[in-house]
């Protein structure tokens, strides 16, 4: 396509509807359509998307419809999942939706039988799980493993921790997994405390085997180890890597390696080997379960009509409000403490996904893209940033996420939990009147300060359980309207080349740390912060300078 897509009639048409809609209040197009509740609400997979809330009419849906159709929407969904190389400045297929394939269904990509490669991963995944779980696999000094140290960053890092956490009520085993990710020798010290080496499995995630925080903490891990257990053999007992890097893994001493492949992105990756520590915490069955739950929302996203497509419908609805409504944000809200991570996990795959400004073809964009994900779970966000959301005058869409049962025996807490959720989506919605106000006796002069003007969108996602499977389905209903809406904003949701300057910049810096004069490349400013830092640390009393350098 090459003229920009803000050039297509369906854009155009949205853009003179999002002005003609703008006066119109949700409390009003609740009034017009008495069916409006059950119109705007869709169901697959378990889960149940009501999303009257919007500032949406059954016009805007068709438009939007029209703009996916000008898109190429479903042929390019067929491309994504038949291999092709979707991810265009790397040249890569992105084939997540190959790692939760049934086995038995084979996908052939350069003659090879790729869902055959992914169900021998997961294989060695069980059977290693079998052999920590039950003792056969032990630490080097004879002692059972009871706890795991994943290190990894990113996708290394956010889908397990979140998942584990997820997941909790599902786990079979004893084992204790902890996660380390930051650079900050904080993080390694704090995870790591308590923790016996002799009794610790250390999974190196990394799927290039090349990301320095990664082989930092790893180092840093392996040091311990051997300290711990005075040995260096001691290294291939207590660790293993999940990585498409094979020869560097087995270079650090690692000779268990669960193999990647180039096709899935970091991202994408949670039900891969990346989920190793998951298999160790809730067993294969529950694993091969969420995986269950992944695959019918794939087949859901591939197969059924796009206007009932839950990650379509969610996707064109993201695109509405960053592009035709200027939301700079949206609000991830789980009512389930279990989903803790979940917005923070969100916040890579959206963002990492869809923070782009420049379309396929290599052009600049003149739309908004991708917002800004942030969140928390509810109530806790109630007391904390709730005020903003109701009077802070933002527009910003939220996501309310809920389930009908709890997964503990306190079902009637549970209950006041999920009122809460309802009475959100409903204030945010609705707001109230003055008229309202006065009569429940608020003087004229508070007014003002007591007005929730309402109007206020939000999408309501419930589902009857947070199981395996519920999750899976809830990752991947994400995952898969991330892609929409790189689809209709014409971008590359599977590389992320915005993060490599300031790691570049990283290592020139460091070498500038350790050298003693400044260098005059440097601006004044970062200039000033290098001669603040130096006169500090030299007057501090800590006496370890020494950084690994890789
Ligand atoms: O720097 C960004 C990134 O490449 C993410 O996309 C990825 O999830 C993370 O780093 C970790 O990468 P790896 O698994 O190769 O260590």
């Amino acid at each position: 396509m090459n003229r920009s897509h803000s050039q297509l009639p369906a854009w155009q048409a949205l853009q003179a509807h999002a002005i003609q809609l703008a006066p119109c209040h949700l409390r009003q197009l609740f009034a017009d359509d008495p069916q409006r509740g059950q119109r705007f609400s869709a169901e697959a997979c378990g889960w149940y998307l009501n999303y009257a809330k919007n500032r949406i009419t059954a016009t805007t849906l068709a438009l939007l419809l029209q703009l996916a159709n000008a898109c190429q929407l479903r042929p390019r969904i067929q491309a994504m999942f038949a291999g092709e190389a979707v991810n265009v400045t790397e040249q890569r297929a992105a084939l997540h939706t190959a790692l939760r394939l049934p086995a038995g269904v084979a996908l052939w990509r350069d003659g090879e039988d790729i869902a055959a490669q992914v169900h021998a991963v997961l294989a060695h995944m069980a059977a290693f799980t079998g052999q920590v779980v039950e003792g056969r696999w032990r630490g080097y000094s004879g002692l059972p493993i009871r706890h795991v140290l994943n290190i990894g960053i990113g996708g290394s890092d956010l889908g397990p921790e979140m998942v584990y956490q997820a997941l909790r009520h599902y786990r079979h085993s004893r084992l204790d997994c902890r996660f380390v990710s930051n650079l900050d020798p904080c993080d390694f010290r704090a995870a790591t405390d308590g923790l016996n080496p002799a009794e610790t499995l250390v999974i190196v995630c990394s799927k290039t085997f090349k990301t320095q925080e990664t082989l930092v903490n790893a180092q840093r891990a392996r040091a311990w180890i051997v300290a711990g257990l005075g040995d260096e053999r001691a290294v291939a007992r207590h660790c293993v890597a999940v990585s498409a890097n094979r020869a560097a893994a087995q270079g650090f001493g690692i000779d268990c390696v669960f193999g990647l492949w180039d096709w899935d992105g970091g991202r994408y990756s949670l039900d891969s080997a990346i989920g190793l520590s998951t298999m160790l915490a809730i067993g294969p069955a529950q694993f091969h379960a969420m995986l269950a739950g992944f695959h019918a929302m794939d087949q859901h996203f591939l197969h059924a009509p796009l206007a009932d497509n839950l990650p379509v419908l969610m996707g064109l609805l993201a695109v509405w409000y960053s592009s035709f409504l200027a939301a700079p944000s949206v609000a991830i809200l789980p009512y389930a403490h279990d989903l803790k991570r979940f917005p923070a996990y969100l916040q890579q795959l959206t963002m990492e996904s869809n923070g782009k400004s420049v379309t396929l073809a290599g052009r600049p964009v003149d739309y908004p893209t991708g917002p800004v994900y942030w969140g928390e779970p509810g109530t806790n966000g109630q007391h904390a940033f709730y005020q903003l959301l109701h009077q802070g005058g933002q527009l910003i869409p939220c996501d309310l996420i809920g389930f009908c049962h709890g997964l503990t025996a306190d079902t009637g807490q549970h209950q006041l939990l999920v009122a809460h959720l309802l009475a959100q989506g409903q204030a945010l919605a609705f707001g109230n009147t003055l008229a309202e106000q006065r009569a429940d006796g608020v003087p004229d002069w508070l007014l003002p300060h007591r007005r929730f003007a309402g109007n206020h969108p939000s999408n309501t996602l419930l589902a009857e359980r947070l199981t395996p499977a519920s999750l899976g389905s809830l990752v991947a209903l994400y995952e898969h309207s991330v892609f929409t809406q790189a689809c209709l904003w014409q971008i590359n949701p599977f590389d992320q080349w915005g993060v490599e300057l300031g790691k570049t910049l990283a290592r020139q810096m460091q070498a500038e740390l350790a050298s003693a004069s400044a260098s005059v490349r440097l601006d004044s400013a970062t200039l000033a912060l290098i001669d603040y830092y130096r006169t500090h640390q030299a007057s501090s009393p800590c006496d370890s300078r020494s950084a690994p350098t890789l």
